[in-house]
């Protein structure tokens, strides 16, 4: 199912058949250094089939996100279950031959209008490595603010966290 079409980028929902593509992502050590390390093809495996449920069950859960011209899955953005915070989560992991290029920016500004637009949650929250710039930065320019820090169970550290409001 299409998600969002947006000028560069289509967001679409998982299925089993992007477990490939996911693994140059989920499984890349780099990509993953601020979100608990890389996984093995077979955890990524039981994760594709969480969030295949949960978009069923729930309507949301990070989708795949697909480069208009090269028709590549080269990252996910969406959204992960409530966290310690309450809040559903905003998450987005990009193969590293596309960071810098505002993929993360325009991607997440199109998960946080279909939020709105199927009325998934009042607010969204997000939590970052304190290391991880490049991702505060993304959150700072989609509009989310810092709230505090807290215990996050997915790092097993106490991290800065920042929440959006619709
Ligand atoms: C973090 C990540 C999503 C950023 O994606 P991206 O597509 O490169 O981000 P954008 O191009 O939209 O950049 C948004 C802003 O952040 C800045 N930025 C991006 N990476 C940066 C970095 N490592 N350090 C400092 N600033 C950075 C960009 O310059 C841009 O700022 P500008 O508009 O003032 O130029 C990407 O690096 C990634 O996938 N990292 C691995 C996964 C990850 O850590 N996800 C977040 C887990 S919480």
């Amino acid at each position: 199912m299409i998600i969002a079409s947006t000028q560069r980028l289509i967001l679409r929902t998982l299925d089993e058949s992007d477990l490939d593509d996911l693994m140059n992502i989920w499984g890349n050590p780099e990509v993953m250094r601020y979100s608990g390390g890389a996984g093995s093809r077979e955890q990524e495996k039981k994760a594709l089939t969480f969030y295949i449920r949960l978009q069923t069950e729930k309507g949301y859960s990070p989708f795949g996100v697909i480069d208009k011209e090269s028709k590549e899955l080269f990252g996910v953005c969406g959204f992960n279950p409530p966290s310690d915070l309450g809040a559903i989560e905003l998450m987005y992991h990009f193969a590293k031959e596309n960071w810098g290029k505002g993929y993360a920016t325009e991607a997440g500004k199109a998960c946080i209008d279909y939020a709105q637009q199927q009325g998934i949650t009042d607010k969204l929250a997000a939590f970052i490595d304190p290391a991880n710039h490049g991702s505060e930065k993304v959150l700072r320019k989609l509009g989310f603010q810092y709230e505090g820090t807290a215990f996050h169970q997915g790092s097993g550290q106490v991290e800065p966290y920042f929440v959006y409001h619709f």
